[in-house]
């Protein structure tokens, strides 16, 4: 049987046969990602209005040293630089982001155009993947994931203190109010993004070449793999709905917005 070689010719940096929009996505994760990251970066060096009665922003969650209740412990070590308290906790979170699977495949093609999308020529004639320098640093995100979880509870934590009010005389009694729903939105929207993980669903249900045989493991992997199907929601949602906790935390510390209490 005869075989006929067809010759490949190489696209040209943005040329496609595509008539779709195909660079809207990735134009949209461009200005999504960007604008997070500023916000982000300006509210870490603020050091200032990111608790508001039980409220405390996730971008200063866990507060670690200073004079507020909110704080695990009330000064920081002499040796520690005097830096707004997020700078300290805010790499895990954002190391967990930044090498994520999925954000991976968003922010190669929004930021570096590696490619811009599926089937439209890119600026590179080589392909070093991800198997080397710089980027087999991607893998840390498994580990990264250890402290994601470890959040978790954490942010959980907080959003259940959010419940709680100090009247006049500092005895605390439970009630609603429009941060407790905002900061348990975060924790659920956060829960749906880190357990729906890939490197989650390995480690519950994988080996290294095989599934796990236990019913334990293939049920709680078919758990991961349910939340996994919706990954990359749960990952803009959580993205979008952190921010906003921290604005609607910051806005009522300023006196911006107030706080409405439902009970
Ligand atoms: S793959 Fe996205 S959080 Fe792990």
């Amino acid at each position: 049987m005869a075989h006929g070689v067809v010759q490949l010719t190489r696209r040209r940096f943005g040329e496609t046969m595509r008539r779709d929009a195909w660079w809207l996505p990735p134009l949209g994760a461009f200005v999504v990602l960007s604008s997070f990251l500023v916000y982000a970066t300006w509210a870490a060096f603020q050091n200032a209005n990111y608790e508001y009665g039980p409220y405390l922003s996730p971008f200063y969650s866990p507060l670690l040293f200073g004079p507020s209740p909110h704080a695990w412990f009330r000064s920081a070590p002499a040796w520690l630089p005097a830096i707004s308290p997020a700078l300290l906790i805010l790499p895990f979170p954002a190391g967990f982001r930044f090498t994520c699977y999925y954000y991976r495949g968003t922010y190669y093609k929004a930021f570096w155009a590696d490619p811009p999308g599926c089937a439209v020529g890119e600026p590179r004639t080589t392909y070093r993947g991800e198997r080397k320098l710089p980027l087999v640093i991607q893998n840390v995100h498994r580990y990264f994931l250890y402290f994601a979880i470890a959040f978790l509870f954490i942010l959980a934590s907080d959003a259940w203190k959010g419940y709680w009010f100090a009247d006049a005389s500092g005895a605390k009694h439970f009630g609603i109010g429009i941060g407790s729903l905002v900061l348990t939105m975060n924790v659920v929207l956060l829960s749906g993004y880190t357990l729906g993980c890939h490197s989650l669903r390995h480690l519950v249900g994988g080996y290294l070449d095989r599934m796990a045989g236990r019913p334990v493991r293939r049920t709680t992997y078919a758990c991961v793999s349910c939340l996994n199907r919706g990954h990359m929601n749960w990952a803009w949602a959580s993205l979008f709905w952190v921010a906003f906790t921290d604005v609607y935390v910051r806005l009522c510390a300023m006196g911006i917005w107030h706080d409405w209490r439902l009970v």
